[in-house]
């Protein structure tokens, strides 16, 4: 088989790596690709959000099936444009995307099937949304209705500060037309859990269970980020929350999603809030997560492109999905500066060395290579994932080889996995 997949973050890297060791497979294409990928795939120098590009290159090149990864692209229909030209593609159809695309979707969804969920209002003025914000309890979450680069969401402290979220989504239009609409919500408290679940519709197979750490700085501090490092599995996901969350959050939305006419085939991504009532749902997205995807697909033992095939043809029922017993843990490497304002362009040295050790993975996020050298050419560079047999040895390891690696102002948390 050719298999494209669409991307070119660590997310990318990894779904690369795992699809490179089915013996389904004889050429990958990664469009756009980056500096690490390219040891594993073709890069193809199309952006990922580029409908027509992918479907031509993809009729041209005859490849038998594409991986779209990242949210925009599947909002934007890539999946049914392929599919119209009957390409095989894995990844939610626009309709289902939405799921992600709208946090207003998402929430009325989840009322109307009584999935749990913090209780919210929807407004499309901001006038009336700052009405409604008087006399609130604070915080408050105050998020933006569309795609906004995992920075749509305020978590604001008080009135005025919900108030300058509104204005600065609806007014300002930061978001363009992400802000066309608010989601003011409850604020809730507990552990965040990331589950990935594979899904052709009628069966959903959760993934081994993840957690992120999106704030920039150690002990959460900073502004959110894309996510600064995972680990799986979760310490806190018990067997009693995963049975829970099964029957009353996974099936329900799945089923759902089919009775409103939008099955979802692909990954449904589940962030998770443990809190003091039971788990509820903070966001669904419509793919794999970055940089779970670098701790749950090591761990994964099956061939990747038989699961997809499995779920492009609604016949995930038949695939006995197993996983390893052991621990991954990723440390992000970051510019400096990130996620406000960084510099890019710096050599990158001991890539070589880290990955020598048995268990080390360097998945690369924003790299280039260019005369055999690998430089910084974004926000979150390397997602360094170690394995081993527990928690606490894949953090010393992952560490470990993190202290091998230098580039100019690299950023990165010390805390990973420790909560
Ligand atoms: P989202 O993109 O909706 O997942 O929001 C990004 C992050 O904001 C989440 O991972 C949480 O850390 C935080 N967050 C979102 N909604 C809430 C809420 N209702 N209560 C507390 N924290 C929230
Ligand atoms: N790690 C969070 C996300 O992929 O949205």
């Amino acid at each position: 088989m050719k298999v494209l997949v669409v991307g070119g973050g660590g997310r990318e890297h990894a779904l690369v790596w795992k699809i490179s060791g089915s013996p389904l497979v004889q050429k990958i294409y990664c469009a756009p690709g980056n500096g690490g990928i390219a040891a594993l795939a073709e890069c193809v120098p199309l952006k990922a959000t580029d409908v027509e590009g992918m479907v031509e290159f993809s009729k041209k090149n005859r490849i038998d099936l594409v991986v779209v990864a990242p949210d925009d692209p599947l909002a934007a229909g890539m999946v049914d444009a392929l599919e119209a030209q009957g390409i095989r593609a894995f990844g939610p159809r626009r309709n289902a995307a939405m799921i992600e695309g709208s946090k207003a979707f998402a929430k009325g969804l989840m009322r109307k099937y009584g999935v749990p969920t913090a209780s919210y209002e929807v407004f499309d003025s901001s006038e009336e949304a700052i009405q409604y914000l008087k006399g609130r309890n604070y915080p408050i979450a105050v998020k933006a209705d569309g795609l906004a680069l995992g920075k749509g969401v305020v978590i604001a402290d008080s009135f005025e500060q919900a108030c300058g979220a509104v204005k600065t989504i609806m007014d300002d239009r930061v978001f363009g037309s992400a802000g066309d609409k608010v989601v003011i919500e409850e604020f809730l408290t507990g552990q965040e859990v990331s589950i990935l679940a594979f899904t052709d519709g009628k069966t959903i197979v959760p993934m081994v269970s993840s957690q992120d750490h999106k704030r920039v700085f150690d002990n959460d501090q900073g502004p959110n980020t894309g996510g600064m490092g995972t680990f799986s599995p979760s310490r806190i996901y018990s067997r009693e929350i995963h049975e829970y969350c099964m029957e009353n959050i996974f099936t329900p939305t799945i089923d759902a999603m089919s009775r409103e006419g939008r099955k979802f085939k692909g990954v449904l991504y589940f962030g998770l809030i443990l809190t003091e009532e039971g788990p509820k749902v903070l966001e669904y997205n419509a793919r794999f997560g970055d940089p779970e995807t670098q701790v749950v697909l090591p761990r994964l033992k099956n061939d990747i492109v038989e699961i997809f095939n499995a779920v492009i043809d609604e016949r995930l029922h038949e695939i006995d999905i197993k996983w390893d017993d052991n621990a991954a843990v990723c440390v992000v490497m970051a510019s400096g500066g990130y996620p406000v304002e960084y510099a890019t362009g710096y050599e990158i040295e001991g890539i070589d060395e880290a990955e020598r050790e048995p268990g080390v993975l360097v998945f690369h996020a924003g790299t280039r290579l260019s005369d055999g050298k690998f430089y910084t050419a974004g926000g979150r560079v390397l997602g360094v994932t170690a394995l081993e047999n527990t928690l606490d040895a894949a953090i010393k390891k992952a560490y470990g080889a993190v202290g091998k690696i230098h580039f100019k102002d690299v950023h990165f948390r010390k805390d990973i996995g420790i909560k």
